[in-house]
């Protein structure tokens, strides 16, 4: 049984290229999950797709194919993307699994059973090419539907209703009495206004007769189920709700709840934030075991909102292929405080990395390894000292950066534990500086000073590894290989001293090349 659990979302297929926001998201959570490893906690990561829906549909028939054909064609390129970034979840989320499907019809069976959906009919404004009812917000400023919309008709059509509406107390209540639900504390602020404003309960239909690619309503097969209500019932389907024996999904009792569901700002509200906990808590679900929202800002592009349609995504398999791995990622937990939003530059990208990681932390390594080699043949000596700066670091620095780093992803600050990482590795480049290895490598008399010095260094670097170790896992091992200190890193054994008396280093290996510009023509 694990000890924690991360649930992130079911991508949609609105555009069939993932984008530098899925990315993030998807880095994000497998951080969040390595970091609880690290810490000495087994963690279950749930990811998927969200394959249903009236934009589905009518993509795969613009391209010929059936909606199934179509979905799975888009499945495979996700799940190439997260092997490449190195993002490596324990269940897939895929919404057209069967056992979803089950998931989701039990689900809507026993809501109907017990009164939660009625059926009702609707009259209103309906646009045939874009297959949807229109309301007020939709008029242009002259109080019209405009173009855009093509034909509008009035139409009078019968659907499915969840009484959205009559758990709106217990919502306000519930997110009152709920500190955490929503982090950050801003969004938990948004979230309680929209409820406050709640009225109205949630169409959970559509009429096959517009859209037949969803999952069928068990007590009416003229409908599909909407497909929000289906995508988000995958938190619970994936991790075993209601499944029967020998299903081969998880046993729900040891993944729920969630420690949290890891999601954009855009789907808080009303998403996340009010249909999902209305629906738990309608299910019965107790209010402990409402799992809490972290929720993350947006990459935007100059400034602008990215937006899948307007066709300016990055495409972060080509960004990964052009500076690798490590920078992409490095990059993507750098320059954004969880829960703000950030732009996205690609100079930018090679600026951290050169900065943070080729020019400090890499350049740490080097020269350290280079010396330790050239004056003592690898041998580390631990000698007793007594210098205030070796001291400041092994007794002060050190430990402030392992706590500070620590502190800050308890808290879901990527980019500050990484920021303690750094400058713990700046601080020994200074070191490097101020002490002036090659000078005490002349001086006989300052021999222990000079072994002082390089363990002082080799044993900070081996720490800002075990740092790394969440956001770059191949990279942080690969230091460790190079400084021989290869047993499984855990953050128990960032504590000073771990490298013993007699240590031999291994030889220095270039781990983060500088990045270039690409030539023009490849931008
Ligand atoms: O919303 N920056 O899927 P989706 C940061 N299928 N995050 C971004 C982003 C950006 N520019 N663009 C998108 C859906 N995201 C539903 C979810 S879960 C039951 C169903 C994030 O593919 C977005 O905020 O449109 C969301 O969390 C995730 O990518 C998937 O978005
Ligand atoms: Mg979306």
């Amino acid at each position: 049984m694990p000890d924690c659990t991360f649930f992130t979302t079911a991508i949609d297929y609105t555009n069939a290229a993932p984008h530098i926001g899925h990315a993030y998201e998807k880095v994000l959570t497998d951080v969040l999950v390595r970091f609880e490893r690290l810490s000495g906690r087994s963690a279950y990561f749930l990811t998927g797709v969200d394959q249903h829906g009236q934009k589905v549909q009518q993509s795969a028939e613009k391209e010929g194919l059936t909606p199934l054909a179509f979905a799975e064609a888009c499945t495979a390129k996700f799940l190439g993307l997260w092997k490449t970034l190195g993002v490596e979840f324990d269940g897939w989320a895929a919404t057209t699994n069967p056992l979803h499907k089950q998931a989701v019809q039990k689900i809507l069976q026993r809501l109907f059973d017990e009164g939660q959906l009625y059926k009702q009919g609707h009259r209103g404004f309906y646009s045939v090419r874009q297959e949807q009812f229109l309301t007020d917000k939709e008029r242009n400023e002259a109080g019209a539907f405009g173009p855009e919309w093509g034909q509008v008709v009035e139409l009078e059509e019968e659907n499915y209703y969840f009484r959205l509406s009559a758990h709106k107390d217990w919502l306000l209540g519930f997110i009152d009495a709920h500190e955490h639900f929503v982090v950050p504390a801003f969004r938990r602020v948004e979230l309680r206004n929209a409820v406050e404003r709640l009225s109205g309960d949630l169409c959970i239909s559509r009429p096959k007769t517009r859209l037949s690619w969803g999952i069928e309503l068990p007590f009416d097969k003229e409908f599909v189920t909407y497909v929000w209500f289906d995508a988000l019932i995958n938190y619970v389907s994936f991790a075993g709700y209601l499944a029967e024996a020998g299903s081969g999904l998880p046993e729900f009792g040891t993944l729920w709840p969630a420690k949290a569901h890891v999601i954009g700002k855009d789907i808080l509200i009303p998403a996340h934030g009010v249909y999902w906990p209305i629906m738990l808590h309608a299910l019965g679900f107790p209010d402990a075991e409402i799992p809490t929202l972290l929720v993350h800002g947006w990459w935007n592009i100059s400034g602008a909102k990215m937006s899948k349609s307007l066709g300016n995504a990055v495409n972060p398999a080509l960004l990964a292929e052009r500076y690798g791995v490590s920078a992409l990622r490095y990059y993507l937990m750098a320059d954004i405080a969880t829960g703000r939003d950030a732009d996205f530059s690609e100079e930018r990208l090679r600026m951290r990395f050169n900065d943070e990681l080729a020019n400090n932390v890499g350049n740490l390594l080097n020269r350290t390894l280079n010396m330790a080699q050239r004056y003592r043949q690898g041998v580390l000596r631990r000698v007793p000292t007594n210098d205030a700066d070796l001291h400041a670091l092994s007794e002060v620095e050190a430990p402030g950066a392992v706590a500070a780093y620590t502190q800050a992803m308890e808290h879901y600050q990527v980019d500050a534990a990484l920021a303690a990482a750094v400058n713990l590795a700046r601080a020994c480049n200074q070191l490097i500086e101020s002490s002036a290895p090659w000078k005490l490598a002349k001086d006989p008399e300052q021999a222990d000073r000079l072994d002082a010095v390089l363990y002082h260094l080799a044993e900070s670097i081996r720490l800002v590894a075990i740092l790394l170790v969440p956001v770059l896992p191949e990279a942080a091992l690969g230091i460790l290989g190079q400084l021989q200190a290869s047993a499984a890193p855990s953050l128990a054994a960032a504590v000073w001293g771990g490298l013993p008396d007699g240590h031999q280093l291994g030889t220095p290996v270039p781990l983060f090349p500088r990045l270039e510009a690409p030539p023009v023509e490849a931008e």
